[in-house]
């Protein structure tokens, strides 16, 4: 069993991405409905906030609602939505205690209002905390938000607000994430190993990680086992493996650039 001392503290990932699948498929099983496995789901996000805000890890970002999860039955999606608040409501107490920021991505405003409301208000509430950074993806989509930059930049090169020169655009200023690092580990539950939409450009030079674990079995020893999968990997950014070892700086830092 992964344990949190085997961690090495140097090569800690500054930012996790979770796409927490396979609540549906845990429920399922039990002979439930899909809510009961997203319910259940809590736990889980409970489990990795803690040990990431334990471990020192700087971003945690979830995959809370996809723009594509609005093709679900209107029952599922009005429990989700019920379920970020209440979650959001009853875990405000522990991103206090822990020091955690709440910082959302995604399209916010086509939210419900109470739900923008409850979010809005753990914002400000944490906006003062220096711990883990928490960013909940909430109708979200990568391919979205590349098109929003796009749209945000030709308006600002339309209004002369930037120099359009042959020079490639700054794109990441216009993302969503624009103030956040790029993960360097994601984290897929359930045994699907795909992107679906998530984070399409900062993911591109970040090392995934497939389990099979479903989400609502998810524990921190299970993200221990992520991490310590994470640190056996070479980041190479394009480089060759010779060129990453010679460079290694002596206390054995991850090469990031
Ligand atoms: C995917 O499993 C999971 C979701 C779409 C929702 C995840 C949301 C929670 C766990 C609530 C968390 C709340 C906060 C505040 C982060 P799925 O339904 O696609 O599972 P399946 O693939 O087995 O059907």
């Amino acid at each position: 069993m992964a344990t949190k001392e085997s961690i090495k503290q140097e090569r800690l990932p500054r930012h996790i991405a979770v796409i927490m699948d396979g609540n549906g498929r845990w429920a399922k099983k039990r002979g439930n409905q899909r809510i009961f496995g997203h319910k259940n789901g809590v736990k889980s996000v409970r489990e990795t906030v803690e040990a990431s805000a334990e471990l020192g890890v700087n971003y945690l970002t979830l995959y809370a609602f996809s723009r594509e999860n609005w093709n679900r039955p209107d029952r599922e999606i009005d429990a989700l939505m019920n379920l970020l608040i209440s979650t959001i409501d009853t875990e405000t107490k522990t991103l206090m205690d822990n020091d955690i920021k709440l910082l959302t991505i995604g399209n916010v405003e086509g939210l419900p209002q109470k739900v923008q409301d409850k979010v809005a208000e753990v914002k400000a509430k944490t906006a003062q905390n220096q711990g883990l950074k928490l960013v909940l993806a909430l109708n979200y989509s990568g391919r979205w938000e590349l098109q929003e930059a796009l749209r945000r930049y030709g308006e600002d090169v339309k209004n002369q607000r930037v120099d359009n020169g042959p020079h490639q655009p700054d794109l990441e200023q216009y993302l969503t994430t624009a103030q956040i690092p790029d993960p360097d580990l994601l984290i897929r539950t359930s045994g699907e190993a795909r992107l679906s939409n998530f984070l399409l450009w900062q993911l591109a030079y970040t090392e995934l990680y497939f389990t099979e674990v479903l989400w609502p079995d998810f524990r921190k020893e299970n993200l221990y086992e992520a991490i310590l999968n994470y640190q056996t990997r070479e980041r190479r950014f394009g480089k060759t493996s010779e060129q990453v070892v010679r460079n290694k700086t002596k206390n054995n830092a991850p090469q990031y650039g």
